[in-house]
């Protein structure tokens, strides 16, 4: 299909032999799609997630993006596939002494020029997200809530074909998990495809999207909003 970005086939992922974490897990994202990945803790959301963005090997099945298998694909090519997702992973995976603004620096001396979103869009983010005077901080002096917005920021500082967002606002309050939930409203009207693992029911209700359940090891896209 024209519009496909991503294929996932009979995924399936084990640590031990013989004890799938999830098994034969499906779908496809279009550009500009949106999709819930549900389910409760320990259930495999980020080891999902990680796989997809081919941060980790699955056990079994095909990831294919853009019409390359991720298992398959030359190096080259996963590099240029991987420069267009925006990973927002729940360890954050931040230096602790670096600064915002070397998290921004570096995510984007990794991608080409045309790739980067502009210093205004950025200025923007750190005006919504209430981290204009943090940019100089170290991220150890950093709240929780303030360093989970810095991994935001770090991944949204590139333009993206997919947005993978581990319970990106889990350590959030109210007001600022829907100002970050509009933000990826808006990046996905863009066209970017916006995958988002929660156990938030309430944010699955409240903002109605596809929703997939991950639960006792299976996967399944549901017709309705649970
Ligand atoms: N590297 C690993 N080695 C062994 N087991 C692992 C590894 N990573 C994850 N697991 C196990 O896989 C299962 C799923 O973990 P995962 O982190 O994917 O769940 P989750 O749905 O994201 O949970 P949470 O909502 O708590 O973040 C857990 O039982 C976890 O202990
Ligand atoms: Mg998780």
């Amino acid at each position: 299909m024209k519009n496909q970005l991503l294929k996932v086939e009979n995924l399936s992922k084990s640590y031990t032999p013989g004890q799938a974490i999830w098994q034969k897990v499906s779908f496809e994202l279009n550009r500009g799609d949106f999709l819930y990945i549900l389910g409760g803790s320990g259930a495999g959301k980020s080891s999902l997630l990680r796989a997809i963005a081919s941060f980790e090997q699955p056990t079994e099945g095909q990831v294919i993006c853009h019409g390359l298998d991720l298992k398959t694909a030359s190096y080259s090519d996963l590099e240029r596939i991987r420069k267009r997702i925006a990973f927002i992973p729940q360890n954050l995976g931040l230096i602790p002494d670096l600064t915002l603004h070397d998290h921004i620096e570096i995510s984007q001396m990794a991608i080409p020029r045309g790739d980067r979103v502009s210093d205004d869009i950025i200025q923007g983010y750190l005006g919504l997200m209430g981290l204009k005077n943090k940019l100089n901080r170290k991220i150890s002096i950093l709240s929780g809530g303030e360093k989970q917005r810095v991994a935001i920021l770090r991944a949204l500082s590139k333009k993206s074909d997919l947005l993978i967002a581990d319970e990106p606002t889990g350590a959030q309050d109210f007001e600022m998990t829907w100002k970050l939930m509009d933000l990826f409203v808006k990046i996905n009207l863009s066209g970017t495809a916006v995958l988002v693992a929660t156990h938030d029911l309430e944010m699955v209700r409240r903002l109605r999207k596809r929703c997939a359940i991950l639960k006792d090891g299976n996967f399944k896209v549901e017709d309705r909003t649970p």
